[in-house]
């Protein structure tokens, strides 16, 4: 098979056509608990396993970009105990993949205020960013004390700096200028976006960059969300006319 073309083997989805970049919204973990009397701990560290099969299936169908929204600005106003759960599993979750991540060429990327992790897993994130940087198959970005509107409000406050200092002409500010100020700077808009757990928002997920991405919302909570389901949407997304505003034809 030529090397440019992804390898889809075991699916039937078409190989001209799969998406360059994937967000998903993981979203469910609670309720999965809460349906079977857990914690919502619980629901959290079942999620971190669906988020393994996940990354190994985009490995394996040569998805470029895969952003998982992990943990919103606004997820800080949960109860404390939560929290630092959710930090200490993305601590182990980074830990445990690393090898992994080493030998499947999968680099790691993280995007929102990482400034805000407490100093432990801000450490191991950057230590594994840093090993996985040289490698050239999958990304994986992953969204911690992401928001989309603070990443717009960032990207203001960076242009204006350069209005000010002289270096940008106001009236040559472009689209492509404010995207490369967003902490998705070097990578494409998303082809596709996926929310679990059957809510229908956007929970201030990449406002800018899904000006024209298809979106599919699915009842599956993040738990149970696996590979089967992933590739029965990329085919759904395989069918879909994209028209960018144009007519079909
Ligand atoms: C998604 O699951 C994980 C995070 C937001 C960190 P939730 O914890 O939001 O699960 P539900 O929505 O309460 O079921
Ligand atoms: C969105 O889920 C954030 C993540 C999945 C990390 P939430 O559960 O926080 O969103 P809302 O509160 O239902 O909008
Ligand atoms: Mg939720």
């Amino acid at each position: 098979m030529n090397s440019n073309t992804p390898s889809v083997v075991g699916t039937d989805l078409n190989p001209e056509k799969i998406p360059a970049h994937v967000a998903i919204i993981m979203d469910g973990n609670g309720r999965w608990a809460k349906k079977r009397l857990l914690n919502r701990i619980k629901g959290h560290e079942k999620g971190s396993e669906a988020v393994r099969t996940i990354v190994r299936t985009c490995r394996e169908i040569e998805i470029p970009f895969l952003t998982l929204y992990a943990f919103s600005t606004e997820n800080w106003q949960r109860p404390k105990s939560e929290v630092t759960a959710l930090m200490s599993l993305l601590k182990n979750f980074l830990e445990s993949e690393k090898t992994e991540m080493l030998s499947n060429n999968i680099r790691l990327n993280a995007i929102g205020q990482i400034e805000r992790l407490p100093e432990d897993v801000r450490q191991t994130l950057h230590k594994t960013m840093d090993l996985t940087k040289n490698n050239d198959g999958l990304r994986l970005n992953l969204a911690l004390s992401y928001g989309g509107r603070s990443e717009i409000l960032r990207m203001v406050k960076q242009i204006a700096k350069k209005v000010k200092e002289g270096h940008i002409d106001p009236d040559s500010i472009t689209s492509e200028l404010v995207s490369e100020h967003l902490y998705t700077g070097d990578m494409p808009d998303p082809d596709l976006l996926i929310r679990t757990s059957g809510e229908v928002r956007i929970s201030n997920f990449l406002l800018w960059q899904i000006a024209y991405t298809e979106i599919y919302i699915t009842d599956t909570l993040w738990p149970d969300f696996g590979k089967d389901e992933f590739v029965q949407i990329l085919k759904d997304y395989q069918g879909r006319e994209r028209r960018f505003g144009r007519t079909g034809s």
